[in-house]
C-alpha cells in the first residue's frame, strides 16, 4: 500500500469508495436519510471540488484506492477505507500521514468532525472529544482534537 496525492480522475473512485462505506458501515449509527443526504455530498464532481481544493491523499493498492483523506486549515477530513480492507492499519497509515502534513505546514494541533462509527478509531489514535455538533436531519457528529508532537 502506498500513499499518493490526489489527482483529478481519482474522483470517481473516491465517490464510489465513500457510498460503499457509507452502506456497509455508517448505516449502522444513521438513518436511511441521513445517509442518503451524506451520499448526494459525496458525488463525483462535489469530491473533485472538495478533494482538489485541499492537501489531499489517497491510499493505493494494486492501482486501487482502498483509502483517502483530505487536510485544510487544520482539519483532517474524508477520512474513509474500503470496507474489505478495514482493520488492517490502513486507516491508522493514513491518519499518520495527514498528521505529518499537517506538522509540514506548521499546525501544532489538528481536529477531526468525527461520525458516530470512527470515535472509538480516532480516540485510540489519541484524539480527545470536544463538542457535539447536531444536525439539521438530526444526525450528530463529534469534533475531536489532538495536538501535534512539537
Ligand atoms: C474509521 C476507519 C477509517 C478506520 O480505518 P481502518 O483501516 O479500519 O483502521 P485501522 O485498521 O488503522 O485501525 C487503527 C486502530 O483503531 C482501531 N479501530 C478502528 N476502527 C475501530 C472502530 N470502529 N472501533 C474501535 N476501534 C477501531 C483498530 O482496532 C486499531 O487499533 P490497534 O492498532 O490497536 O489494533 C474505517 O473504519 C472507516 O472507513 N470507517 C467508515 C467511514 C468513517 O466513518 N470514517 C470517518 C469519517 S469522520
Amino acid at each position: 500500500m502506498r500513499i499518493r496525492k490526489y489527482k483529478s480522475g481519482d474522483n470517481k473512485r473516491i465517490s464510489n469508495l465513500i457510498r460503499k462505506c457509507l452502506i456497509e458501515i455508517n448505516s449502522a449509527d444513521y438513518t436511511a436519510k441521513q445517509i442518503k443526504f451524506i451520499w448526494k455530498e459525496v458525488s463525483p464532481s462535489k469530491v473533485h471540488i472538495k478533494f482538489a481544493s485541499r492537501n489531499s491523499y489517497v491510499a493505493v493498492e494494486d492501482n486501487k484506492i482502498i483509502g483517502c483523506f483530505t487536510f485544510k486549515d487544520g482539519e483532517i477530513g474524508n477520512v474513509f477505507v474500503n470496507p474489505r480492507f478495514h482493520s488492517q492499519g490502513i486507516g491508522r497509515k493514513l491518519m499518520a500521514k495527514a498528521e505529518k502534513v499537517a506538522s509540514q505546514l506548521g499546525f501544532l494541533s489538528v481536529w477531526v468532525n468525527s461520525s458516530i462509527t470512527a470515535v472509538s478509531f480516532y480516540k485510540k489514535l489519541n484524539y480527545k472529544k470536544k463538542t457535539n455538533v447536531s444536525h439539521k436531519d438530526g444526525g450528530e457528529t463529534f469534533v475531536m482534537k489532538k495536538q501535534l508532537p512539537k
